[in-house]
């Protein structure tokens, strides 16, 4: 019997897969991925495991990722500042290579020869699962069910889960596609497919309308070491909890959200909001930081790295030896972004509001307009004069 391994989600879609390939005749081994998506404790993971197996699941395995998902894919990419077409944070496209990677890991110990995943045809993310899962192990047999399968709409699905006894949830319809994870979430479809149309306030999960808070500002000091959040208003917090209060007070005054048109890998635009309230603060912050102490020159080659890195983890290429290279380069930036920065959460807005760092490269007695003043003024005729130079024309 062939052995399959398939990315299980627990909805509806992924337990009519495990039917549909067990019917097929594979053996199917379920891997539920945590990476902070809301999973619950004991009671909801024994819900999951039991609808797996109920649709025919052999083993089911749930792994809490986090750590990993923070530490290696969430952190890289707060260093470089990926921030893809202007607005999205990456939240599920930095997870998409992390489960990947625990597929193989996962077919490779129980000897399967294939790997399942419940992706469309039209989206991201089956190119991410599917170019991590060749780049890791090209022997390995891909299988995308939704592309091939029947079914023609959800109602067809729920149909078949009933045939089979499959218990799903099916009460609560909800109208978005929603992908989640502690660094973001991602909400598409349904109303949100009309452009011309301010998505509903239901829409969001985690973020407070801007409309709809008390008119106070919160503050916090976000205390960085080489590029890594540290501290908060100095006291020490794990990476994971403090994303987690980020994500709190970040949503409690409405800020991270984004509304955005984006270009697919695939060709086609589509539109999609987005929550990520810590890693839009964290971001902010850390940019805030840099350019304090990076100089001119590695400050605006970066910017192009930063653009580079967002389109290479965007379109699946996380294991690519250009995107290793460029987490080289972007260490090596980060070796005095130590410091802190105080920035002020207000109404859906979060804005800087103060910085410090040892290794600031900030001059005030060069900057300054006071009297204190030691920039040499003389200087600066001369230096205009050669800089200009080469641009003047005789005739
Ligand atoms: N557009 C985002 C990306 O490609 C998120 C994709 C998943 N979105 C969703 N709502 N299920 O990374």
């Amino acid at each position: 019997m062939k052995k399959v391994v398939l990315a299980y989600s627990g909805g509806l879609d992924t337990s009519c897969i495990v039917r549909w390939l067990a019917e097929k005749g594979y053996e199917v081994i379920c891997f539920v991925a945590d990476l902070g998506q809301g999973l619950g404790a004991g009671e909801d993971l024994d819900l999951i495991t039991a609808r797996a197996k109920a649709a025919g699941a052999s083993k089911v395995y749930i792994k809490d990722l986090q750590k990993e998902f923070i530490e290696d894919f969430c952190i890289p990419a707060l260093k470089a500042n990926a921030v893809y077409e202007g607005k999205y944070l990456l939240a599920t496209a930095l997870g998409r290579p992390l489960i990947a990677k625990h597929l193989v890991e996962l077919a490779h110990k129980e000897k399967a020869s294939s790997i399942a995943h419940g992706c469309t045809g039209k989206g991201n993310d089956q190119v991410r699962f599917e170019v991590t899962i060749g780049i890791l192990d090209p022997k390995l047999e891909i299988i995308a069910p939704v592309r091939e399968w029947e079914f023609k709409s959800r109602e067809e699905e729920i149909e078949y889960a009933r045939e089979f006894n499959i218990p799903i949830d099916v009460t609560k319809k909800k109208p978005y596609s929603i992908d989640r994870n502690i660094w973001g979430i991602s909400i598409e479809a349904g109303i949100l497919e009309n452009l011309e149309q301010e998505p509903p306030e239901d829409a969001y999960m985690i973020t407070k309308s801007p409309t709809q808070m008390s008119s106070y500002a919160k503050y916090a000091e976000i205390f960085f070491e080489k590029g890594v959040p540290k501290k908060i208003d100095n006291k020490s917090y794990s990476l994971k909890d403090l994303i987690v209060y980020l994500n709190e007070v970040g949503g409690l005054h409405g800020v991270g959200r984004a509304d955005m048109v984006e270009n697919r890998l695939v060709g086609i635009k589509s539109r999609e909001i987005y929550e990520a309230p810590a890693a839009t603060i964290l971001q902010l912050a850390h940019r805030e930081l840099e350019s304090l102490v990076l100089d001119r020159e590695l400050a605006h080659f970066k910017e192009m790295v930063s653009l580079k890195y967002s389109e290479l983890v965007y379109y699946g290429l996380w294991y690519s030896p250009l995107k290793e290279s460029l987490d080289a380069f972007v260490e090596a930036t980060q070796k005095h972004v130590s410091g802190s920065v105080k920035v002020k959460l207000f109404k859906g807005s979060c804005v800087p509001v103060a910085r410090q760092s040892k290794f600031s490269l900030y001059n005030k007695e060069l900057s300054t307009y006071g009297k204190e003043d030691k920039f040499n003024q003389q200087l600066a005729e001369g230096f205009i004069r050669i800089w200009g130079m080469p641009y003047q024309r005789k005739v």
